[in-house]
């Protein structure tokens, strides 16, 4: 654990920059908006028709394809490409439909306490496929009393179908994103789930030696350093799971493909 919090102290600048995406890209925005805009006033001042609508579509257009190739040239994630590719867009249209400044705010609001984690941790929110909780029901059917921990719960769905079939089994989530953690914690006293305990905060200050298990369904940018977490707190005998993303360099024990369209389980006996 120590270990991890130097590392994050001693981040070099190309580290800085994969582990802020966000900076990259509000760069990309500023430099295709900032040739656009001289594009617009050079065209403006020699044709006089920049703001036809015919010649501003295209204009929309150069913007987003110059976003999208810049963001290529810094190498940036294929999601990053998307979202600098439709972003000059989704502001237009929001500046043509006269959006109110309220209804922006309260959109703006939403994503960020949903998604505003993404930022620092890299991981969004999506949920895993609904047979997984199936397969680790069946992988796991033998063990009574088991603890095991979804290291980022989102919504909570997989430990709120775990918990029903199995009351005997200790089952936490830890979910660093507000609302989705809000979510899931109301979800498990609606229904009454003793066996559950949702946990605010990250997975990253909790301490993986106690449980049987640790799931985790996270993204490819952050498996080094779980795995480093995973070497150092789980005991003998217990399971690392990484649904969907393995480890770089860490052959897993064995995988389970989870369903016929479902990503592969990799599996790690410690
Ligand atoms: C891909 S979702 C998986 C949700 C859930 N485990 C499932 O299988 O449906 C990943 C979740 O991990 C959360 N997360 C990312 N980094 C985290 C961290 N350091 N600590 C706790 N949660 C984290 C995200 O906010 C997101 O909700």
């Amino acid at each position: 654990m120590e270990a991890l919090r130097v590392s994050h102290k001693s981040l070099s600048p190309s580290s800085v920059q994969a582990k802020y995406p966000l900076l990259k890209a509000l760069l990309v925005q500023v430099l295709s908006f900032v040739v656009c805009f001289a594009f617009a006033v050079i065209a403006k001042k020699f044709y006089g028709y920049v703001f036809i609508p015919f010649t501003f579509l295209l204009l929309l257009l150069f913007h987003s394809f110059l976003s999208l190739l810049i963001s290529l040239l810094l190498k940036s994630e294929w999601w990053w490409n998307v979202i600098a590719f439709i972003f000059p867009i989704f502001v237009s249209l929001g500046l043509y439909l006269q959006i109110s400044s309220a209804l922006s705010l309260v959109i703006f609001l939403f994503l960020f306490f949903v998604f505003g984690t993404t930022l620092t941790t890299r991981v969004p929110y999506f949920p895993s496929h609904s047979s997984l909780s199936e397969r680790l029901l069946e992988f796991f059917s033998d063990k009574e009393k088991l603890q095991l921990l979804d290291a980022g719960s989102g919504l909570g769905g997989l430990i709120i179908d775990l918990s029903k079939a199995r009351p005997d089994w200790k089952l936490t989530g830890v979910e660093i994103s507000s609302f989705p953690w809000l979510f899931s914690f109301l979800r498990s006293k609606i229904l009454r789930r003793q066996n559950v305990k949702f946990q605010l905060g990250s997975y990253e200050y909790l301490n993986f030696e106690k449980f049987d298990v640790v799931f985790a369904y996270l993204s490819p940018v952050v498996m080094s350093e779980i795995w480093k977490k995973v070497q150092y707190e789980m005991v003998p005998g217990s399971i690392f799971m990484s649904y969907e993303f393995p480890v770089d360099g860490e052959p897993p024990s064995f995988e389970i493909q989870v369903s016929e369209k479902g990503a592969i389980l990799y599996v790690w006996q410690m």
